[in-house]
């Protein structure tokens, strides 16, 4: 890496810092590709969904595959790959705009309004034979929804849990842990981080798959550094559309 070269990374919320790269990703950004791309489309919330939707779901075609935040950044990638996968992939998100957007747009199945109604009960209307992939960006009570309607050797991958981030106290625990002994179901955690070695391959398809029209992607970039704490919040009320990104100079 040369000096002014742009980098995509973990790092604070300031203006300078010190970074071990044994510790955190330090990834160059190829000159062709703009800040946004970089942090967008190709950037960690796409990334995420695509190794947890491949490397942890492993959807196989016809399987019945249930996306919660699908309308956000990681979970619209991980819904969306499932799709190109053969799969039969239904939507939960927060308002009727964000379950059209996934119905007319990304081609889902099936999108369920999570805020007007019963999503036990949608999930079981919506998948008879049971869940074969649950990708959960939420936690709680959503995926308490999916649990209960797990089909036999289901697989649920546990990115996220967005919905208890500013409890005081841990949430509490799934119920029902029979289900999943009598299902024979696994349910996973992972970081994207694990699988920073297949980064570029996996940039590589999500970009033939940008061109082809078989992946949308929707950035929601704001601006001034000075506003980051208020945007920050669009994560936890819903009102982000696509990634979250906050523009902090003009380059
Ligand atoms: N495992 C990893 O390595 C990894 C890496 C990156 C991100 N993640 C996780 O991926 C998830 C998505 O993150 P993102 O950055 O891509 O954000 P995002 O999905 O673009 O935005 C967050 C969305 O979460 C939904 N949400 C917020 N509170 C909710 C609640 N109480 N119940 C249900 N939905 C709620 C909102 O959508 P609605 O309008 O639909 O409610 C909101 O738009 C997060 O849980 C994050 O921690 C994991």
């Amino acid at each position: 890496m040369l000096l002014g070269d742009r980098v995509s990374t973990r790092a604070g919320w300031q203006d300078y810092e010190i970074l071990s790269t044994d510790l955190v990703p330090v990834g160059k950004i190829p000159d062709e590709m703009t800040s946004v791309d970089a942090m967008g489309k190709f950037g960690l919330n796409s990334l995420t969904g695509y190794f947890g939707m491949l490397e942890v779901g492993q959807p196989k075609e016809n399987d019945v595959v249930v996306v919660s935040g699908a309308a956000g950044a990681t979970g619209s990638v991980a819904a969306q790959i499932a799709r190109i996968k053969g799969c039969r992939v239904i939507g939960i998100a927060g308002g009727d705009q964000k379950c059209r957007w996934l119905t007319e747009e990304c081609q889902l199945d099936a999108a369920v309004n999570y805020k007007n109604a019963t999503v036990e009960e949608e999930l079981r209307q919506l998948c008879p034979d049971g869940i074969n992939v649950y990708y959960d960006n939420v936690g709680g009570d959503i995926l308490q929804a999916a649990i209960e309607n797990m089909a036999v050797k289901g697989r649920i991958v546990l990115c996220g849990q967005i919905s208890s981030y500013n409890d005081d106290k841990p949430p509490e625990g799934p119920r029902n842990m029979m289900r999943l002994i009598y299902g024979s179901i696994t349910m996973q955690g992972f970081l994207t981080r694990n699988y920073t070695d297949n980064f570029p391959s996996a940039i590589s398809n999500l970009k033939t798959w940008h061109e082809q029209g078989k992946v949308l992607f929707k950035e929601d970039v704001r601006e001034g550094f000075e506003n980051l704490p208020l945007i920050y919040r669009a994560l936890f009320d819903g009102s982000n559309d696509g990634v979250l990104l906050v523009q902090i100079n003009s380059d």
